[in-house]
């Protein structure tokens, strides 16, 4: 299928990664040209192929790190976009511990360097990958946009709030944009077709791909990190929030900041299912869903983990028109499905 020249453009950073190649499907659905900039050092080029193979179809994609501004230049003045949603930024919570230089440089400067290129090119429209950890342990659950940021966890958590923070004080000096911040909550799942997925590269840090390298025997048991948690059976709970979902976010809000005609706008939004579940119900949900049994054993602990967060989905809902459609289980057998393909 060609690409029909009159799409608006859209730059995705990072979107051949896991939120980033969903959002790109969700784009082209919604009759918008994406172009993809990514670095692929926390993802891989076979992600084109899944999007080929979905879309039937090539998506343009640069590999450029988001930091190179000469490149970034480059595609800004070839491409002439009229929104950019930025993924791209190192993510791993533990490792931006042991390295916070290299997150608070990576992650802050390709926002700056955006932020200077849009208006130079007269992009207005700018939707940033923000997360649920800058609220940390909030005091009162569900957790609405009017929650204060409590002191990040991590150096990475802290590059989510000090991004807000940079986009919110351009949008007050006047610095031609319209932005919004969404707050993810747990992404999880894959694409239906398997073509597309969360390639968690080496051990798995977060559960979901750990219960499916679990029940697919490439870890021989997942531990479940605390059940003594002051919940309904003693594990932590988080919102869990399906990336066909959140892709669908994205488009929904880069819509809402197109239709923007006066002055210039920066707001947050937490993208949820507005549902907590606990660890263990995840793992009985996927054994449920996909009649794999998941041998875990209860751990300690971890450090730094809240007990419990799940999202007021009240704004999603009201300003963009959107709200999670697909349910655990779905987004299970999806997690699963992706695991078989890619063993
Ligand atoms: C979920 C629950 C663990 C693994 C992280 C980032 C956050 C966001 C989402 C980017 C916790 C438990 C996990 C395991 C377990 N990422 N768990 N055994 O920590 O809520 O959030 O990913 O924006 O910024 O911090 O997600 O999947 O790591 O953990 O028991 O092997 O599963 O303790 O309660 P988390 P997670």
């Amino acid at each position: 299928m060609t690409t029909s020249g009159n799409s608006p453009k859209i730059l995705v950073t990072g979107g051949a990664g896991f939120i980033g190649s969903h959002t790109v499907v969700s784009l082209v659905n919604a009759g918008f040209e994406p172009i993809i900039v990514d670095d692929f050092s926390n993802s891989e080029r076979s992600a084109l192929d899944g999007l080929r193979a979905i879309l039937g179809r090539d998506v343009t994609c640069y590999s450029v790190n988001c930091n190179d501004a000469a490149a970034m230049e480059d595609i800004f003045s070839r491409e002439a976009p009229v929104g950019v949603i930025h993924f791209a930024a190192y993510k791993a919570v533990g490792e931006s511990v042991a390295q916070p230089l290299k997150y608070y440089r990576n992650n802050l400067d390709s926002l700056l360097l955006l932020l200077e290129l849009m208006p130079k090119y007269k992009v207005s429209n700018l939707v940033f990958s923000s997360s649920c950890t800058v609220y940390g342990q909030p005091e009162h659950l569900p957790v609405t946009e009017q929650t204060p940021r409590l002191p990040a966890q991590s150096p990475y958590g802290n590059t989510k709030a000090i991004g807000e923070d940079i986009i919110r004080d351009a949008v007050r000096a006047q610095i031609p944009v319209n932005a919004m911040a969404l707050r993810y909550f747990n992404p999880i799942g894959a694409h239906p077709s398997a073509e597309i997925g969360e390639l968690p590269l080496g051990v798995p840090a977060n559960l979901v791909p750990f219960i499916t390298q679990t029940a697919a025997g490439i870890r021989t048991s997942l531990t479940v990190y605390g059940n003594d948690y002051n919940t309904p059976d003693g594990t932590c709970i988080r919102d869990y929030i399906d990336v066909m979902d959140l892709a669908d976010a994205h488009v929904q809000a880069l819509k809402k900041l197109s239709e923007a005609t006066t002055g210039y706008s920066y707001d947050v939004i937490n993208i949820g299912t507005g549902r907590g579940e606990t660890v263990l119900n995840v793992i009985k949900t996927f054994e449920q869903e996909t009649g794999v049994k998941v041998n875990y054993v209860i751990g300690p602990r971890r450090p730094g983990d809240v007990e419990q967060v799940y999202a007021d989905v009240t704004k999603a809902n009201q300003e963009l028109g959107w709200t999670a459609r697909r349910s655990l289980g779905e987004s299970l057998r999806d997690a699963w499905r992706w695991q078989q393909k890619i063993k």
